[in-house]
């Protein structure tokens, strides 16, 4: 059987993607959109790029959510079964990224990171998961890091969130299967504008490829999974460059 009858369209399939107001969120919901799918836009502070967003996915639903709390999780998720009636993709994207010296890291430091890039992340997939079991089927792709691949010394703490959702992404494929797949996509330097701080430009310099990925290359690697047949479960897939063979 061939590759084009295997692969599921993403035709009137729906599709959450969190933190999608913005830069690769907003890459994957536009690719999205674009390949018929009916896109929820989640978003937390960033309400006006939401909504350009939305609009320019065709009218995409907007939903809010502060992913820290896992109440305003499972409240998201009941909207979009009120609002949606059910959901067959979710793509975790949303995340913090910060500079910490581990030796002067706080409790909260540490949360701040966590709570959003790994405590949300599992607990998006559980909702996303309840659901997709009812229908008997459903994708996940979590975005992780060429971070949790790598140890960054300077980000102990993210590359720990990332590392740990490789580990969780590998984990719920094996509980789930074989109805629900779930991967990773892993992404080096993509920048928005910062290609001139120095330790983007040291990254893309020694990236083999020669130069930054794109929102677009995340977005190709995203609908690839998401397309897939089930039998393609807990992978990572890192679209990097090549740097994380440095
Ligand atoms: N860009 C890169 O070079 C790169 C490299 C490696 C991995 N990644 C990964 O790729 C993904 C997207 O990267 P990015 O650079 O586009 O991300 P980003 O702009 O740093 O963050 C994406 C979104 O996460 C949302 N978010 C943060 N805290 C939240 C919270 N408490 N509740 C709900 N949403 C929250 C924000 O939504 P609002 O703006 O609406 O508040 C933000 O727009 C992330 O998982 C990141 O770790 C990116």
């Amino acid at each position: 059987m061939s590759d084009a009858i295997l692969r599921a369209s993403l035709r009137g399939k729906t599709i959450l993607v969190t933190g999608a107001a913005r830069r690769i969120g907003r890459s994957i919901a536009l690719r999205l959109a674009a390949e018929g799918a009916r896109v929820a836009i989640h978003y937390n502070g960033s309400k006006q790029e939401a909504e350009r967003t939305a609009a320019d996915c065709g009218g995409a639903d907007l939903f809010q959510a502060n992913l820290e709390s896992v109440s305003e999780i499972e409240r998201m998720f009941l909207d979009i079964d009120q609002r949606l009636g059910g959901l067959d993709g979710l793509v975790n994207n949303a995340a913090r990224f910060t500079h910490f010296d581990p030796l002067t890291i706080t409790e909260a430091d540490w949360d701040f990171i966590h709570n959003v890039n790994l405590k949300a992340v599992f607990f998006c997939c559980k909702e996303a998961a309840i659901r997709m079991k009812a229908r008997g089927a459903g994708r996940i792709v979590n975005i992780s890091s060429l971070g949790g691949i790598r140890p960054w010394a300077d980000h102990a703490h993210y590359c720990a969130s990332k590392a740990g959702v490789i580990m969780l992404t590998k984990a719920l494929a094996k509980a789930w299967a074989p109805q629900i797949s779930v991967n990773s996509v892993a992404p080096g330097v993509i920048p928005f504008g910062e290609q001139d701080a120095p330790e983007v430009a040291a990254m893309i310099r020694a990236t083999p490829a020669g130069r930054p990925g794109s929102g677009a290359e995340l977005a190709d690697a995203v609908v690839y999974f998401l397309e897939s047949p089930s039998f393609i479960t807990g992978q990572v897939l890192a679209v990097d460059g090549g740097l994380s063979l440095r």
